[in-house]
């Protein structure tokens, strides 16, 4: 197996097909988004065309996820017609050795949190690379910002010794706009010695919509490496 960026994808393939595999007929299944919760996404899609799943409706937590939804033939449903959630598959941007999570790498984080809270059994798919021994050591916090409340929150982060940064788009000029019309500011703090205060602490400044803090939300992390040259999954 090659290094690189050759290695990351095979990982990600191998973790998102070990999550679509625990999907069961007649679920009722959280889509998470970005590139790993892509594959397991399109795993789902070739057992339901297959036949050896039936009867799955999906939740998507962003524009992505119901785009490769509708792609790989999932049906969708929402919040408002089903009371509850069987299984969420979604990834993380990094997961420390409580289960806790970062995420919002996607700008994705406030539809996530909804449904992957809501759901029976979250799974975390990633690849070894997302693992830490500490919240915040590679990644900052995504924070969805209310537009008019930006300067206030901005003002707010600093204060509690965070360094806020306003994400901005990609092949598009000006700021990241989420699928809710809100804007993103990325807060690196030094540590993050109590992640479950920090994340209440965030949603607490007014503007805030939601943080990329998700704390006693998981129930299985599945890891993808390269072990002697092979990819394996391994569950935490
Ligand atoms: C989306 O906003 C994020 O929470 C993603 O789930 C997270 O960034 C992981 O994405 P990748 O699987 O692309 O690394």
């Amino acid at each position: 197996m090659s290094t690189g960026a050759d290695a990351i994808k095979v990982m990600k393939q191998q973790v998102g097909k070990a999550a679509a595999d625990r999907v069961q007929s007649g679920s009722i299944v959280g889509l998470g988004t970005g590139s790993t919760t892509a594959y397991a996404i399109q795993f789902l899609g070739d057992r339901l065309k297959s036949g050896e799943l039936t009867d799955i409706k999906g939740i998507p937590t962003s524009f992505q996820a119901s785009v490769l939804a509708k792609q790989y033939g999932i049906p969708l449903t929402t919040l408002d017609e089903v009371d509850r959630i069987h299984i969420a598959i979604d990834g993380a941007d990094e997961v420390d050795p409580q289960k806790n999570l970062i995420k919002g790498g996607g700008a994705a984080h406030t539809r996530e949190k909804v449904v992957d809270s809501l759901a029976e059994l979250f799974i975390v798919v990633v690849d070894q690379s997302k693992i830490v021994t500490a919240l915040g050591s590679t990644f900052p916090v995504p924070v969805e910002v209310l537009p008019m409340a930006i300067a206030p929150v901005t003002r707010a982060l600093e204060q509690l010794g965070g360094k806020p940064e306003l994400r901005m788009g990609v092949r598009k000029d000006g700021p990241v706009i989420t699928d809710q019309g809100n804007m993103v500011l990325d807060v690196t703090f030094a540590s993050i010695p109590n992640p479950a205060e920090l994340e209440k602490i965030l949603n607490n400044i007014p503007g805030v919509l939601e943080n990329g803090i998700f704390v006693g939300v998981t129930d299985i992390v599945l890891i993808g490496e390269i072990q002697d040259g092979q990819p394996v999954v391994r569950e935490m």
